[in-house]
This record gives C-alpha cells, structure tokens and sequence, in this order.
C-alpha cells in the first residue's frame, strides 16, 4: 500500500496490549485494542506483574493484526511510534521492545512517546486542523493535569493532581461500593437518570488554583457510608455513585473552564479515559460553550489507552525530527519528557 507517512503506533503502559496504523498522522488505519480487564477485575486494580506476563503473550500478535487491518506489510513502515512512559515499568519494556526491534532491523526512526501528551494528541486525529493554543485535561487512571499547549507545540502543565487521579478515586470508590471495574464506566452506568443532587459531598479545591486533590472527596464517600450504612442499600446506593460523580466532575469542569479563561484559549480539549464520561463531556461543553470556548474530545476509542493517539503524537515528533535513540529507556513516573 502506498502512502506518505504510515506509522504503526505501540501502547502497552498498562493493561492493554495496543497497536495501531495511521497514515498521515491522522487516518486510523487499524486501532486494535485487546483489554485484559477480566484478568484484573477480580483483584480491583491492575497487577503488574500479570499484565507484563499478558503482554508478552499478546504483543506480536496485536502488530501482526494492526498490520493486517491496515492492509500494510513492515516494508510500508515510515516510522514506529511507542509509549516509554509514564506507566508500568514491565509493561512499557514489552512494547518498547518490540518497537526497538522492528526499526533495528528496518532501519527506520523510532519515536518514544509520552503517554500523558499522547492521550492530548488523540484530539488531533479526527480534529487535525484545530488551531493552537488549546487547554487540555487529561484525565485518566494515572494523571490529572491540566495543560496548555502553544502554538509551537510546546507545552507547560497549569495544574495537576496532589494525590489521587479522577480515574483513580472513581475505580477505588466503585470498589468500595462493590460496583465493579473499572469504576469510571461503572459509576456512569449507575448513575444515569439517578439524583445527582441526592448527598452533599465536598468539592475539594475548587476555588483554588488549577491543581486538584480528589483524595479528601474519597475519604468524605467512606465516612459519609461508615456512618450510614443505609447509603449502601439498592435505594440508596445509585445516588450516593451519581453525587460522587458529579462532585468529581464539576471539579475538572470549573478548573478546565478557569484556565483556559486565564490563559484566553478558544478550545478546550478533553483527553483520557475519564472524558469519556458523557457528563463530563456535556458539562464541559455545556460551561465552555457559555464563555464562547469550544470544549473537543474524541471518540471513546481513543479516550482510554490506544495505539492510534501514540502514533498520532509520534507523527507530529516526526515532522519535527524528533527521533529517539535506539537504546531509549522506559520510565515510570510521570515527567516532562515528551
Ligand atoms: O486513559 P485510561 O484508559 O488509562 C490510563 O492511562 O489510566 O484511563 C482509565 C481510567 C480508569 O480509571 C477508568 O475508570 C476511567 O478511565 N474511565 C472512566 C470512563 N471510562 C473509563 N471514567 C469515567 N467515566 C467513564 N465512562
Ligand atoms: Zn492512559
């Protein structure tokens, strides 16, 4: 097949194995995602040794497939474009690895990626014309911050958590409520047409500057149940889910909204398993849309982890001439690296 850029994309910072083809740094040639939720929901949280072990079995054969799917042999390969971090350390190495060894042995660039940037980028795949500035929240398992990115596509962090993430609190809170896993689509399913209004929970630093901490809201759901056991009841319990969540969500709503007040940006664009979530991303809209903002995000399939955001992001890394060395590592915590 014949195209200008085609590049296959390789996320496995977590628990899924992905692999993705894009041409031009935006047409989603195959976006194959194989999810090991069900390995992991018995233990209510990802096991990092476990998903490792599931990657190595899984990997080849989600390139071959992603390759496949897009019709494309190796041969066809501009570039490969690979998350080495921030994530699981076992699990980004397997990616990383096979990453490595297609462009050794094709003699073509390798472009690491930063997870947290790439879940940004996903916007650009099906809004490749939007104009920069924008301020982005990226809201997932691991991180919530809130970032501008520039014209030049540089990039400064305005606000991030102070402990736990939005997906975090949600997937340990559904776990205490016994609600299932992962708890963000958990609580949504729960809540819908549930009074949101029903308890009175805390919206923890909402006037103060752009960073969060969800862990207070969190432990206010575990006091609050403690208390009144009743709150657990099958009456109860939906409303007391639909509260915490719109008490999670208004807090990346008014901080999202602030920012891009304060740095004068014309769009706001969600990213990350969170903003999936249909209220945030009706809220969202809904409150930007009033101070003339526009509030983007993208399908749900490339809101939670994929490969087609990584190789979207190594496309722009691309044109810019950054290119990793072979030997790049894989790290763990989230940092500045891009
Ligand atoms: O981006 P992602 O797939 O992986 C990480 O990088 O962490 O995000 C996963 C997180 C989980 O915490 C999950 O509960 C949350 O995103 N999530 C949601 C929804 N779908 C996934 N949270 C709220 N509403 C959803 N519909
Ligand atoms: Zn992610």
């Amino acid at each position: 097949m014949i195209g200008k850029d085609i590049i296959l994309g390789i996320e496995t910072s977590c628990d899924d194995t992905t692999a993705a083809v894009l041409k031009d740094g935006y047409k989603v040639l195959s976006n194959i995602v194989v999810t090991q939720e069900e390995l992991h929901k018995d233990f209510g949280g990802i096991v990092p040794e476990i998903a490792s072990r599931k990657h190595i079995e899984l990997i080849n054969i989600v390139i071959a497939q992603a390759l496949k799917r897009a019709n494309v042999n190796f041969r066809d390969l501009t570039a490969v474009g690979v998350t080495n971090g921030p994530g699981l350390i076992g699990s980004l190495l397997i990616g990383l690895a096979a990453a490595k060894a297609i462009c050794y042995s094709l003699n073509i660039p390798l472009i690491g990626v930063n997870h947290v940037l790439s879940h940004m980028y996903a916007n650009f795949i099906e809004n490749p014309d939007i104009k920069r500035p924008i301020v982005s929240l990226v809201a997932s398992g691991g991180h919530t911050s809130i970032y501008l990115l520039k014209e030049n596509d540089e990039f400064e962090i305005l606000g991030s958590t102070l402990d736990d993430a939005a997906g975090e609190v949600l997937d340990k809170i559904a776990r205490f409520l016994n609600i299932g896993y992962p708890g963000g689509p958990a609580i949504e399913r729960i809540s819908i047409n549930r009074n949101a209004d029903a308890y009175k929970l805390p919206r923890p630093m909402l006037k103060k500057g752009l960073n969060f901490s969800f862990s207070g809201l969190k432990t206010a759901v575990i006091y609050m149940v403690r208390k009144d056991k009743t709150l657990l009841s099958r009456k109860n319990m939906p409303d007391l889910a639909a509260s915490f969540q719109k008490a999670v969500i208004d807090v990346l709503v008014e901080k999202t909204l602030r920012a891009a007040l304060s740095y004068k940006v014309p769009t706001i664009a969600l990213a990350g398993g969170v903003s999936s979530n249909s209220y945030l991303r009706s809220e969202m809209k809904r409150r930007a849309e009033s101070h003339d903002v526009d509030a983007i995000y993208p399908s749900k399939e490339y809101c939670t982890d994929n490969a087609a955001m990584v190789a979207c992001l190594a496309y722009y890394k691309l044109k810019k001439g950054q290119i990793s060395n072979i030997d790049i590592d894989a790290y763990s915590q989230i940092s500045l690296k891009t």
